[in-house]
């Protein structure tokens, strides 16, 4: 048998993608803004993007966290599912990408649902979590999907923003397949091998990996819940 590699990925995303995902106008041009802002095309996919509003809507998501908003993509799926009253908080180094995405959340009528914090979000997250700030609950959903280097501390603080039910999600923690490259010296390999460790060795955490293909490759989700 011949082995099924991108080609049939794409044709089989692009298959469940029309079924599932209507052609959305805001969604549309929000990549489109994207890529004439020179932002980086490493969305989600479309049928990533209706994965997280699966899950907003699966957890009864009212606070939803964030980490990499790029334009703002996975954004407006995620704020869209929210329930009357709910909010996403996302957090974005570039200052460049976060007015791109600023711009997207508008034209998708979801700018007064999210609050998008600019800067490193090792410097971000500890604003959220002082409750001066006023952002005094913790999240019920929280995406990490911003630099992998960065993803041992994220976690951390995934942890310390959640409560027992939080359902924490990691993208490209596959990465063609990188990720099983022990001596690898690649930073973000590390970072996430030092995360799948992290994961595992968290007493705190029912945890899963999902392995995905499809219009952008062979990648992955980490999936795990806040046990207590
Ligand atoms: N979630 C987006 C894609 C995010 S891409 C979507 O699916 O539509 C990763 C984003 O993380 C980039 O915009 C990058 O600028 C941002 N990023 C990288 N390092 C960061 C850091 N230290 N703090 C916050 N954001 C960071
Ligand atoms: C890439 C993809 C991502 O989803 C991401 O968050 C960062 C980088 C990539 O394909 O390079
Ligand atoms: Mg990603």
């Amino acid at each position: 048998m011949k082995t099924p590699g991108q080609a049939i990925w794409t044709k089989v995303d692009r298959y469940f993608g029309d079924l599932l995902v209507p052609v959305d106008d805001a969604l549309n041009a929000a990549l489109k803004a994207n890529e004439q802002g020179g932002l980086p095309q490493i969305d989600v996919t479309p049928l990533q993007g209706k994965f997280l509003e699966f899950l907003v809507r699966a957890t009864g998501a009212r606070r939803v966290l964030e980490i990499g908003t790029l334009g703002g993509y996975s954004t407006i799926w995620m704020a869209r599912a929210l329930p009357e009253g709910g909010r996403v908080v996302t957090l974005e180094l570039e200052q460049r990408h976060a007015r791109v995405a600023q711009r997207n959340l508008k034209k998708a009528g979801v700018a007064e649902r999210v609050e998008i914090l600019v800067g490193p979000a090792m410097e971000t997250l500890p604003k959220l979590a002082s409750s001066g700030a006023g952002w005094g609950e913790p999240f019920d959903l929280i995406f990490i999907d911003a630099d992998k280097q960065g993803y041992p501390e994220y976690l951390k603080w995934a942890l310390n923003l959640s409560r027992p039910g939080t359902v924490i999600v990691a993208d490209n923690v596959v990465r063609d397949g990188k990720v099983i490259h022990d001596k690898s010296i690649d930073p973000l390999i590390q970072g996430v091998r030092q995360f799948a460790e992290m994961v595992a060795a968290e007493p705190r955490l029912c945890a899963t990996v999902l392995q995905t293909v499809g219009v952008k490759g062979y990648d992955g989700f980490a999936l795990a819940v806040v046990l207590r």
